[in-house]
């Protein structure tokens, strides 16, 4: 492996990427290839994949302006990788602007890395008291505390529910509320006093703290908007026979994957089960994916005993059809596609 700068390795920690092996092994990537990381991270996919194959372009994004000046340290290293400060739901509008109209690979490896956990500065985590800010990119939207700080107390309770699943989501958004009736909640420490005043700690061990700091970490980055507006660029973007590999890291994100890439890939059998008159009603779409994995990759023991992060992991892959993309706005919901636009970009090299 080539030599990360030493300054930047003190200062930033290192992340394990989770599923490489499989990520590897599905990514195939061909001489001349196009590829996009949508989130890179500390480069650990990068390094791999272009280690297999370093005739490629291998675009990378990623919101966080740290992992940002890690990445451009790197491209002087690594011939091939370009790193790009941008949210991977930009990715279609990036990489067109940097003269690409279609790429072959795109994968998204979900969430936060450890880095990001791991500096109390940043405020993802209880472990440590820090800031509650939370922010992938700290330099757009409000912070957590700006959010815990303003938010009602049912849309408060409505996020911890619906994002973090927290049972007692209602009885943590009233503590909430009377906390900062007090004074101001700034630190994730006293956030995570507040939940644990009125949650018990489980029988399982974890903190209880753990379900609310997550709500509030999707609500801050709209990880859940992200990844739809992302999957249906990655959609436009792939040339046939591209692939788009996604690991994620809870139900939540899987869900939204699964049921993204089901209805890309099911068509033909919709269509069978379809009355004649219904037909016409709705049109049929032409499967745009075919699946690479039928049922969620997990991370294997081994991998899972040494990084517990890979315990949660599950990774979902699918290689695009010449069919256009469901996604394209040109494209009107009672006009069946033609064969070919001009979203749909190259064959895959
Ligand atoms: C799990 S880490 C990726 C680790 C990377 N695969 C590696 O091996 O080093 C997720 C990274 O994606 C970034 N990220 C998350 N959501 C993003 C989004 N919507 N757009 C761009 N970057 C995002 C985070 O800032 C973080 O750096």
């Amino acid at each position: 492996m080539f030599a990360v700068p030493p300054e930047l390795i003190d200062t930033l920690h290192a992340h394990d990427p989770v599923m490489l092996r499989e990520v590897l092994s599905l990514a195939a990537i061909p001489a001349g290839a196009i590829v996009i990381d949508g989130t890179f991270g500390r480069g650990g996919y990068a390094r791999a994949l272009l280690r297999a194959q370093p005739d490629c372009r291998y675009i990378a994004f990623d919101r966080d302006p740290v992992a940002v000046d890690y990445g451009k340290a790197l491209m002087a290293a690594l011939p091939g990788l370009e790193v790009h400060h941008a949210a991977f739901s930009d990715m279609k509008q990036v990489t067109r602007e940097l003269g690409q109209a279609s790429v072959d690979l795109i994968v998204l490896d979900l969430g936060v890395s450890s880095p990001q956990i791991d500096e109390a500065e940043r405020g993802f985590s209880f472990g440590k008291d820090g800031p509650l800010d939370m922010r992938m990119d700290p330099s757009r939207g409000p912070s957590a505390a700006d959010i815990v700080n303003a938010m009602d107390e049912g849309d408060l309770a409505d996020v911890i529910y619906k994002y973090g699943e927290e049972r007692r989501s209602r009885a943590v958004a009233r503590a909430i509320v009377g906390a900062r009736a007090e004074s101001r909640i700034e630190t994730t420490g006293q956030l995570a006093d507040i939940v644990r005043s009125v949650v018990r700690r489980a029988k399982d061990g974890i903190d209880p703290a753990t379900r609310t700091f997550q709500a509030l970490r999707i609500h801050v980055n709209d990880e859940l908007g992200e990844l739809e507006r992302g999957l249906e660029a990655a959609e436009r973007l792939l040339s046939t026979e591209g692939r788009l590999i996604v690991v994620s890291f809870h139900s939540l994100e899987d869900r939204i994957v699964k049921t993204f890439l089901r209805a890309r890939s099911e068509q033909h059998q919709r269509d069978g089960r379809r009355l004649p008159w219904e037909a016409e009603a709705a049109p049929a779409r032409e499967q745009s994916f075919t699946l690479l994995t039928r049922k969620p990759m997990e991370a294997q023991s081994d991998e899972c005993r040494a990084n517990p992060r890979a315990r949660s992991a599950k990774l979902r892959a699918a290689s695009r059809t010449a069919a256009p993309a469901w996604s394209d706005p040109d494209l009107s919901a009672s006009a069946a596609p033609g064969p070919t636009t001009a979203e749909q970009g190259s064959t895959r090299p």
